[in-house]
């Protein structure tokens, strides 16, 4: 594609050995801007998930600017985002709705505290999002990253028991392979993997049900909440799609029993809707086809589309009436980050929510989700290197099935992708497609077809 002649590998995934680039080389060829900015980078930014020593080689992308689903660098190569930013970009980049709904925020103010005092644009934008959520009357507590939000519900659903005089309710269920954010609490809920073992004596012991890449998880997690439910705090679940598991999907059907099981024996449901939300799994949330409604919910990535850092706890009535009480008792949630409710996110968050509905994007979910099922089982799924593909709505595992250790295609095929100008990172053998919810259906097609073609030369 024109300006996009140079070989790039993919950026480093997470947990990733630095293994056999002898044996598998790729070749990045940097263009020479690019070149000096990774010099620059590398001097003063720490990257997550990434080994610095070997950043470098990996040739990364250095992002100049973004048009619609185009991320475009430094030496004017265009990548299609077809990660969304690492699952964040819902509309597109640098879109014109978007920008201006910023600015206009900007020109009243960018940022005032939310402890103790409101602000104008987040009632507004939390009056918006507060009826689109699959919940009894919610109210949101705002933070600024996926895992602030998740960690704020377990301690939500901790104080909830206390404040009711209610002892004993200190445990957790959660699933295998499942990931919720990498602070401690985040960090404890999660299965683990990623190269976060190091972090386990850190981490403190919760009931674990099966992942979901086994048949059992919802049956499994309800025969744990029937055996201790007086111990249980709360169950937590990502709602249809565990992602970062490599996308394990359950289907939609099995998730009601579950939300019944956590009714039948009074413990609360906590669903992490970081990555499923807003849009990505076919509904605005997933919890919306799973019958599923949550006592506290947490939101994040897609919630301003992609532009800016927030994510928020939603606590139904029931959990938010139980820290009402005197001022300055001990009722009160004694937790709050220094950016909660910011300003220009909600202004962006808000501006997001209209264009959702102004421009039927879910439509478009469905008929590109459609579009590439379709694309997807006739030109991947058969290819000799794939074990599965998944999907749910917008989100996609393709599975490799390299026949030794060390191969890295995942990887390889990655690069191979990025080198043709759409732009994946792979979750170990795993090859995700997160495409923007407003990709068109020649984007899908030059997706599948750079895929197909990456998969057949890297595998074959
Ligand atoms: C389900 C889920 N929860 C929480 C998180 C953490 O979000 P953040 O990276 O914004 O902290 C993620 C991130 O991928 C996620 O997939």
């Amino acid at each position: 594609m024109p300006g996009n002649s140079v070989v790039r590998p993919a950026l480093t995934v997470p947990g990733a050995a630095v293994d056999d680039e002898a044996r598998h080389p790729v070749e990045p060829r940097q263009g020479t801007l690019t070149h000096s900015w990774v010099e620059r980078d590398q001097a003063v930014v720490w990257h997550g998930f990434t080994q610095m020593s070997t950043y470098a080689s990996n040739a990364p992308i250095i992002v100049e600017r973004g048009e619609g689903r185009e991320l475009i660098d430094v030496d004017g190569n265009r990548y299609l985002d077809a990660i969304s930013s690492l699952w964040v970009t819902t509309l597109g980049h640098a879109v014109p709705e978007l920008d201006d709904a910023l600015r206009s925020q900007i020109d009243r103010i960018a940022h005032s505290t939310l402890l103790g005092n409101g602000n104008r644009i987040t009632i507004e934008f939390a009056e918006a999002l507060a009826p689109r959520l699959p919940m009894d009357r919610p109210h949101l507590l705002f933070a600024s990253d996926g895992a602030a939000a998740v960690e704020q519900a377990i301690k939500i659903a901790f104080q909830f028991w206390t404040n009711q005089g209610i002892s004993g309710r200190t445990k957790y269920l959660a699933f295998g392979g499942a990931y919720h954010g990498d602070t401690i609490g985040s960090l404890s809920i999660g299965a683990g993997g990623f190269g976060t073992s190091v972090f386990d004596p850190l981490r403190f012991p919760v009931l674990r049900a099966p992942g979901f890449d086994s048949p059992d998880a919802i049956s499994g997690a309800i025969s744990l909440i029937e055996e201790h439910a007086g111990e249980l705090a709360a169950v937590v679940v990502e709602p249809l799609v565990q992602g970062a598991a490599g996308m394990q999907m359950r289907p939609a059907s099995e998730f009601a029993a579950l939300g019944r099981a956590c009714v039948e024996h009074d413990v609360l449901l906590i669903c992490d809707e970081v990555a499923v939300g807003f849009g990505r799994t076919g509904t605005l949330f997933a919890s919306e086809q799973c019958g599923l409604t949550p006592d506290l919910m947490a939101v994040g990535k897609g919630i301003t589309g992609g532009y800016l850092a927030m994510s928020a706890t939603a606590a139904n009535d029931r959990v938010y009436s139980a820290f009402l009480g005197a001022d300055l008792s001990e009722a009160t949630l004694y937790h709050g980050h220094s950016y909660s409710g910011n300003a220009l996110a909600a202004a962006v968050g808000l501006r997001h929510l209209e264009l959702i509905d102004e421009w039927d994007v879910m439509a478009n979910v469905s008929a590109r989700a459609g579009q590439l099922d379709g694309l997807l089982t006739a030109r991947v799924a058969k290819l000799s290197g794939v074990a599965a593909v998944r999907q749910h709505g917008l989100m996609v595992g393709i599975e490799l099935a390299p026949p030794t250790e060390g191969l890295r295609w995942g990887r390889r095929v990655s690069a191979a992708c990025v080198a043709a100008g759409v732009l994946i990172r792979p979750l170990g053998d795993v090859v995700v497609i997160m495409a923007p919810l407003t990709i068109t259906a020649t984007e899908i097609e030059r997706i599948v077809d750079v895929m197909a073609d990456a998969i057949v030369s890297v595998t074959s």
